[in-house]
Formats: structure tokens, sequence, C-alpha cells
């Protein structure tokens, strides 16, 4: 069978796959270690990208045409957006907007969807939206989903469980640690959560035709505290996320 593409961004992400993965084989590719091999059982090559929208699409791609992978599975952290969310919170992409992609004008960054020339009269913030059916498979699958408990350090307050919510999710080449851009993030875009990936690949995944996943769980909130938030909680984080892709991993 055509394997499945495990992708992650940085070392700390991509930690949480040793204990489900048998290596069989691995290839260097343009500085990419693509690792082949069997994830629960499941025929997978895991490759971890570097940072930034254009490592992403560079891995993807190479993913769909050399590896011909059959569904692309993102698993790592983001900076929350929603207020309502916290860090440790889990955020599944039903939809993915590059929001640093566009025409600046009278200080604003007008955002379209990649590919089309940013005209007045075009429509903005196309993003990118998971494949319903799939969603739906997604949603199934995580309905219930054990995943390890927040300490009162990442809570701020109580100890508590990890919640799963999905929504639209940010990519930009640029870490968020600032308080009044994370708000404009959230007010403009209604998204709940910022990364720097993901819409890269969703938007390979799109012309290849092929379905793409991806799991964020909140590392920090992007704010004046994300550059100090980041550390304590990316293994924490990025734990649940690669639970939650080793989960869906036998669904899709
Ligand atoms: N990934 C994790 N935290 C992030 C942030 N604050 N901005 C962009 N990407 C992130």
């Amino acid at each position: 069978p055509r394997p499945i593409g495990i992708i992650c961004a940085i070392p700390e992400e991509i930690a949480h796959f040793g204990a489900h993965f048998r290596e069989e084989g691995a290839d260097t590719v343009a500085g990419f270690a693509f690792r082949r091999g069997q994830l629960d059982g499941r025929a997978a090559v895991v490759v971890e990208t570097g940072i930034g929208k254009v490592n992403a699409a560079t891995v993807a791609t190479l993913l769909l045409e050399r590896f011909r992978c059959r569904v692309l599975l993102f698993s790592g952290v983001a900076g929350g957006l929603d207020p309502d969310l916290g860090v440790g919170d889990v955020v599944v992409a039903d939809n993915l907007v590059q929001h640093d992609y566009g025409a600046v004008f009278r200080g604003e960054v007008k955002t379209y969807q990649p590919g089309n020339f940013p005209m007045p009269g075009l429509p903005e913030d196309h993003g990118y939206p998971m494949d319903r059916a799939l969603l739906d498979k997604v949603r199934g699958a995580l309905d219930g989903i054990d995943l390890p408990p927040l300490s009162a350090a990442a809570t701020g307050g109580e100890a508590r469980r990890p919640r799963v919510v999905y929504g639209t999710i940010l990519t930009g080449d640029q870490f968020v640690n600032c308080e009044s851009t994370r708000t404009r993030l959230f007010t403009r875009f209604d998204a709940r959560a910022v990364e720097m990936e993901g819409g890269a690949v969703a938007q390979v995944a799109e012309k290849y035709g092929t379905p793409w996943v991806v799991v964020r769980a909140l590392s920090d909130l992007a704010g004046q505290d994300s550059h100090m938030d980041f550390p304590s909680f990316v293994h924490a984080a990025a734990e649940s996320a690669a639970r939650i892709v080793c989960r869906l991993a036998g669904v899709v």
C-alpha cells in the first residue's frame, strides 16, 4: 500500500513518534531525511521539515512525488489565538489560511488564496478547507481520546485534560510573539491558532488531490510571553499532537 506521510517541523515534534515507528530505511533528499517504515504496523514515511512554508512545501512535494504518500498528516505545535483556548489544548485544522500572503494596502495585509493575484474584487481569505468526509472521520476517531493531563504550570490554574477543537489555523513565516498581532489575527480571521507550515502542506496536497490533516497542540499563546512559554511547553504539546496523529494514522 502507498504510505502515510507524517510531517513535523522541529525535533521536539518528531521525537514522540519513536515509540510507534519501526524504521526500515532512510533517504536523504535535498537535505531532508525521509525515514521509511511502519507506524503502528502501517506503511509510513516520517520527516522533519525545519521551520517555515518553503521547507514544508518542499517536503510535501517530495512526499507526494517521490514517496507516493496517499495522505499527509502534520503533527506539531502552534501559538493559540482564540482566548477560549489555553496552552496544551489541541486544534485540528478544518481550514488553513496563509495570513502573510497577499497585498499590503493602507497598512493592512489583504490576504488572498496563493496563486491568485491580489486584485480588488477577488475573494479574500479563501484558505484551504479540509476534506469534509475526512474531517468527519477524524472527529469520530478523536471523540473521547485520552490525552496526558496539562500541568498547573501550563494552564496557569488547575491541572486539567486538554481540549480538542476544530477551526481555522493560520500559517505564516513569522513566529508570533506580540499581543497586538495576536489580537489582530484572531479578530481578522476568527482563527484559533497560528503556526508556520500547515498552509503550505495544504496548498501542495490540494494541487496533488491528496488529503491532508493538520494537528496542532498549543505550546504558547502567541502573545508577549510566547518566547518563554514555547520552550516550557513545546514537549508536552508536541506529545499530545503526536498521540492524536498516531490515532488518526489508523483511520485515514
Ligand atoms: N508555533 C508555536 N508557537 C508559535 C507562534 N507563537 N507563532 C508561530 N508559530 C508557532
